[in-house]
């Protein structure tokens, strides 16, 4: 029996992307594995059961789709109950957001492996759904905040005036913070950016942003696999000041910034949103971990003075084509190099599993997520 991989539809509100696209369908078919999707999972990505179909696969009840071998998730489901034991469930499961959510999948006995834990070496880089996801959420970031600026963002020579270009600062160039600098740069805006990792300064300058340099020492802020490390409580105080003055002359913020396993860092103040120009616009993509700006409130629009904060909570989800497209590749390819035989069989001593399984055999083997609280 060929190993069947599952896609049950997404379960959380707003999703709409799906773990697998018709196309990757098609490839893992070719390759030997059975695949079976749950009726319309595919639909909030514009994908319908036919062209499921077409690709090789089965259309059927969401108990089939989690009843697989290997079950293919966006986000974890809500019916953990239904997986079989001996099965696996792969997805951008938050192994550390909510530790009693990862006690109950150990329970059903599944094989929990989290896509957002792979770790960062060069084999594992078609499996980096969260630097995939970034970038669709960094390009949206700056797209959200066009539609909400009263302003143009390119510079204009009209008949009737000139307009100057709007102002973008981008706090944290990562993956996400990267893509929204070339996103603002293609729509004609003035982009700086700002991140704690020296070796951000020339990727960002790469994309035409100016780099703000702050009086700060910025020592052991080089985290492990290319993550930034926290500051510690001072020198995060006076990064918020030093902030202050190129937020209040930003009209646009994109605030990107994260440390792995922590509250995001404090970037803006309240303070310095208020001093920002009316109309002028604030999109924190770090709102699901806490929020780079003090006034951001997770998945509202918050007015301070004549400035709105922005906190999306899935940004990902807004463009769910493309998104799904991509997330399908690095779940497919975790899949494949996992698979040996014609079945999903991860070598336990394997470096990318050994970080990316959280629970197995009825417990949580992860040790970061075992010792949460
Ligand atoms: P992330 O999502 O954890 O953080 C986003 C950005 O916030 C990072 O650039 C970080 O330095 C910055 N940041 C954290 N604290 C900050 C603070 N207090 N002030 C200002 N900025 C702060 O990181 P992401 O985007 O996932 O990756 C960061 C870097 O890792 C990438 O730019 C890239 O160089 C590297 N990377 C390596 C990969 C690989 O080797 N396979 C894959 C993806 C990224």
């Amino acid at each position: 029996m060929p190993t069947l991989i599952g896609v049950p539809r997404e379960t959380a509100r707003g999703e709409r992307r799906v773990a697998l696209v018709p196309e990757v369908v098609g490839r893992l078919v070719m390759l030997g594995f059975g695949v079976v999707v749950e009726g319309g999972a595919g639909m909030g990505a514009f994908h319908g059961d036919d062209a499921y179909r077409a690709a090789g696969a089965r259309v059927g009840e969401r108990a089939e789709a989690l009843g697989a071998d290997v079950v293919a998730c966006v986000g974890p489901p809500d019916d953990p109950q239904h997986l079989r034991a001996e099965a696996a469930l792969v997805g951008m499961l938050r192994p550390l957001d909510d530790a009693e959510r990862m006690r109950r999948l150990a329970r059903t006995g599944v094989m929990a492996i989290a896509l957002e834990m792979v770790p960062r070496i060069s084999r594992a880089q078609k499996m980096d759904a969260l630097s995939a996801m970034a970038t669709v959420a960094g390009y949206r970031a700056v797209l959200l905040a066009a539609e909400a600026l009263p302003r143009f963002f390119p510079l204009l020579t009209t008949a009737a005036g000139t307009v100057r270009p709007a102002r973008v600062l981008v706090l944290g160039a990562g993956v996400a913070g990267l893509q929204a600098i070339a996103t603002a740069r293609r729509l004609g805006a003035q982009v700086s950016a700002y991140d704690v990792r020296a070796a951000a300064a020339e990727e960002a300058r790469s994309l035409g942003a100016r780099f703000v340099e702050l009086a700060l020492d910025t020592a052991g802020t080089e985290g492990a696999g290319g993550y930034a490390a926290a500051l510690d409580e001072d020198r995060q105080r006076r990064q918020v000041e030093l902030l202050g003055e190129h937020v209040a002359a930003s009209d646009v913020v994109v605030c990107t910034a994260l440390v792995p396993g922590r509250r995001a860092p404090l970037l803006v103040s309240g303070e310095a949103v208020r001093a920002m120009a009316p109309g002028s616009v604030v999109v924190d993509l770090a709102a699901p971990n806490g929020g780079n700006c003090a006034l951001t409130q997770p998945g509202a629009w918050v007015q301070a003075g004549g400035a709105r904060v922005l906190g999306p909570l899935n940004l990902p989800a807004e463009m769910p084509m493309h998104a799904s497209a991509l997330y399908a590749r690095t779940l497919a390819a975790l899949v494949t190099e996992f698979t040996r035989e014609g079945r999903f069989d991860p070598d336990p001593a394997d470096e990318i599993f050994r970080a990316a399984c959280i629970t197995r055999g009825g417990e949580i083997v992860h040790e970061r997520v075992r010792a949460l609280p």
